[in-house]
């Protein structure tokens, strides 16, 4: 019995320290739902394959300049002919959940309404269906940034109001026809940051920006954003409608939105910094959330932002009251944030009026709020996740939540060999850091019901091309390998630990 109980707490030391056994095992029951993510422009390829129509981001990432490496998603990692492959990994990594998203333009190849491509259609059928079948269930994005090209081409897509018709239409075709066996559905993945490159900086498509940088056309970058996320802010809550008044009673499943979720620390303990570092918070994430949940914009861009502020007329209103039934988090980094309304800043991110004057910046007294890495906006804060998790807990009155994304990014140096590639150690130092950061917010009360690590696989990760990986497995871009890392091996540890001590 002796032996086997240190052999036991031998196992158990090579992820999970033994005082925190018991608290992992209460903080992460056996329905939390631990998984890795992905969406389909960076995985799919397959850019014409089977009737698919083309996506804003095929066309984009074809134009010089736009992407770092020149490279684009016509491949990507193949996910669309090699998703059985993965799932195998899947397996293998014991993991419950898998987010995916479900490609606009594979569905409805010109956006509209009627037409729906029934060959795409059977393609998520299959791999819904082989997830189920390895206990494994399907977490499910209707948008990652990728829409139909037709579109952005018919009325500048999410700028005109048409489009919360086309996602409602497009929503309840993926309610109709997947519903039945997924149970969670997220809206929209990230609209702050569709809100925000695709119409402020302009580095995203449909690249809107006022001062001419790279590929941006010209737009009005104080109103576009806003008017951009009021439009997201209503499809959101018109898909959320037609699935509570058609198919929730019915389907039983859940429905949310995912924020890109940045802890912002008050650069000091003046009152001028914590409210900026509110502020910045409202400007970049609760500007969705708040009227979702509140059903108004919250105060701090009515008093700045005044009139510039899209308005709910009634009928608009009465749609938000469907809500949502969690909040999605992707929680990466951290930055202080510093006033700029009663100090002097000079330029920078989040200076300016519409970004709530506040200076994000990741200095403090010549250091650093964490570690940098190879990702410019990444720095490594793991108390970040704790931090972020008990403010949207608190806000929000702790509606459910799940972390919908989470992980590190390194760069894809010639110079690094797949050994060094494979030994990701900083990796498992950032996801063990995080989900232990994670677990506080946790023991203090937060509902969080699902971790999802990002990424299963390396991928194209957007204006960075291939020069980032984020994959618990290396991708071989020329043969299609996917080889685990050391985090994958890690993660797969890690949850069949935290399983183990459900028993
Ligand atoms: C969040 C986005 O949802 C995902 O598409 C992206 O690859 C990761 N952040 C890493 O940047």
């Amino acid at each position: 019995m002796l032996l086997f109980m240190i052999l036991f707490s031998f196992k158990l030391t090579n992820s999970i320290s033994l005082k925190e056994e018991n608290s992992y095992a209460s903080v992460f029951p056996n329905s939390f739902l631990f998984g890795t993510a992905s969406s389909s422009y960076q995985y799919e390829g397959a850019i014409l394959s089977d009737g698919k129509g083309l996506s804003n981001w095929d066309i984009f990432t074809h134009n010089n300049g736009t992407i770092l490496d020149g490279s684009n998603g016509d491949i990507a990692v193949d996910h669309y002919h090699l998703y059985r492959v993965d799932i195998d990994l899947m397996e293998n990594l014991g993991v419950n959940s898998f987010r995916f998203s479900i490609s606009w333009s594979r569905i409805l190849p010109k956006g509209g309404y009627g037409n729906v491509n029934i060959a795409g259609i059977n393609h998520y059928n299959d791999l819904i269906d082989r997830l189920l079948h390895k206990g494994i269930q399907p977490f499910v994005t209707l948008c990652h940034y990728d829409i139909p090209q037709e579109l952005e081409e018919r009325y500048g897509s999410w700028l005109s109001p048409e489009i919360q018709n086309e996602f409602e239409y497009y929503a309840d075709v993926c309610f109709k026809y997947f519903g039945d066996r997924v149970k969670y559905w997220i809206t929209i993945n990230e609209p702050n940051i569709m809100a925000i490159r695709g119409y402020r900086t302009g580095i995203y498509p449909p690249s809107r920006c006022s001062v001419s940088f790279r590929h941006c056309r010209e737009g009005d970058s104080e109103k576009e954003p806003l008017i951009a996320a009021h439009n997201m802010i209503l499809s959101h809550a018109a898909a959320v409608s037609i699935y509570r008044t058609k198919y929730q009673n019915v389907q039983g499943g859940s429905i949310g939105i995912v924020m890109n979720a940045v802890w912002f620390e008050p650069f000091s303990d003046s009152a001028e910094d914590k409210s900026a570092a509110e502020r910045t918070l409202s400007f970049y994430m609760n500007w969705f959330l708040d009227p979702i949940i509140h059903g108004k914009y919250p105060e701090e861009m009515h008093n700045i932002l005044g009139s510039l502020l899209p308005v709910f007329v009634e009928k608009e209103l009465e749609k938000l009251k469907f809500g949502l039934d969690f909040i999605g988090i992707n929680h990466y980094t951290s930055f202080y944030s510093k006033d700029c309304i009663y100090s002097e800043c000079g330029g920078g991110l989040g200076v300016s009026k519409s970004e709530g004057h506040s200076l994000w910046t990741p200095w403090k007294d010549g250091k650093l709020i964490g570690k940098s890495t190879a990702v410019d906006w990444l720095y490594v804060y793991p108390q970040g996740m704790e931090k972020i998790v008990t403010y949207i807990k608190d806000r929000y009155n702790n509606t459910p939540m799940f972390i919908c994304e989470n992980g590190l990014g390194d760069a894809n140096n010639l110079d690094t060999s797949v050994a060094e590639s494979l030994n990701d150690v900083e990796r498992v130092e950032y996801m063990e850091n995080h989900l232990d950061s994670l677990a506080k917010a946790i023991r203090n009360g937060a509902d969080v019901r699902g971790y999802f690590a990002w990424s299963l696989l390396d991928n194209f990760e957007w204006t960075s091309g291939y020069t980032i990986r984020f994959g618990l497995h290396h991708v071989d871009y020329a043969s299609l390998e996917r080889i685990p890392r050391l985090s994958a091996t890690w993660y797969k540890d890690f949850v069949s630990d935290v399983r183990g001590l459900q028993k």
